[in-house]
């Protein structure tokens, strides 16, 4: 079992959307694969709720809150047979629950805006998860994904400097795209989408699910990672790309 974990203290920078369109693509690849909402807001299972029985399957996992937003231990009720767990998890998170949080991944994605706003709070997070997690990544990965691109702006650029600078990689980059919200309101993810409209998107997942794939493999072992609805193609050396 594999868990994902996609965490930034920072509210609204993308992990919601992020964590919906992975589960939905794993989901989709055959994994057996549920979606842990650790956020009181639960917009993750609002979201699972809208999915229709004809969708691939993709589990609910209370993520052990309590109705007073109080957190009680961790009870990752996942099943024997989960292969793949997406952890959407709330703002805020700092101190024992970051810690609690970092415990429980095999892999951290950090989506980060292209904002000072963002890039200050990113900063901030970084150094506070990084001063903990360096003696203790044992195996774990950590990147990060800028989120809502619309060009690049000085800022983008500071935070590739503040990858390389934290040695957090950035393994991707999503731009403003009106498709996350019509997924989010309709259970679906951006791989369940017409392909006309959503090939943009869906090309900027594919660095994105390669690098994940490095340590899930791949349901046919003799594939190359590639995400659904696009041509054949070979993933470009750099991989952040933005259209
Ligand atoms: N790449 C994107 N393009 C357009 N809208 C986005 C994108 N990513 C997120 N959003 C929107 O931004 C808002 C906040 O995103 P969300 O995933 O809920 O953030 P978080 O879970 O970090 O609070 C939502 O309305 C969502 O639809
Ligand atoms: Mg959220």
């Amino acid at each position: 079992m594999h868990n994902i974990m996609v965490l930034n203290a920072k509210g609204g920078c993308g992990k919601t959307t992020i964590s919906t369109t992975l589960a939905c693509y794993f989901a989709g690849q055959g994994y057996k694969t549920a979606l842990m909402d650790y956020d009181p807001q639960n917009s993750s299972h609002h979201w699972l709720d809208m999915r229709k029985p004809s969708q691939p399957p993709i589990r609910s996992i209370d993520a052990a809150r309590s109705r007073t937003g109080v957190t009680r231990s961790w009870q990752l009720h996942t099943g024997v047979e989960t292969e793949v767990v997406v952890i959407d998890t709330p703002a805020g998170v700092t101190g024992g629950q970051l810690v609690e949080l970092f415990n429980k991944a095999d892999t951290i994605l950090i989506p980060v805006m292209p904002s000072i706003i963002d890039l200050n709070a990113v900063e901030g997070f970084l150094n506070e998860l990084m001063r903990f997690a360096k003696n203790r990544l044992h195996g774990k990965r950590i990147a990060m994904v800028v989120n809502r691109v619309r060009f690049k702006t000085p800022t983008y650029e500071k935070i590739e400097a503040l990858s390389a600078r934290m040695n957090v990689p950035l393994i991707g980059s999503l731009r403003d795209s009106h498709n996350y919200a019509i997924a989010m309101e309709s259970g679906m993810g951006i791989c369940e989408m017409k392909t006309g409209v959503s090939t943009k998107d869906r090309k900027q997942w594919q660095p994105i699910i390669s690098w994940l794939h490095e340590t899930i493999p791949c349901k046919d072992p003799l594939q190359t990672p590639k995400f659904p609805g696009l041509p054949d193609w070979q993933p470009e050396a750099k991989s952040v790309a933005i259209s």
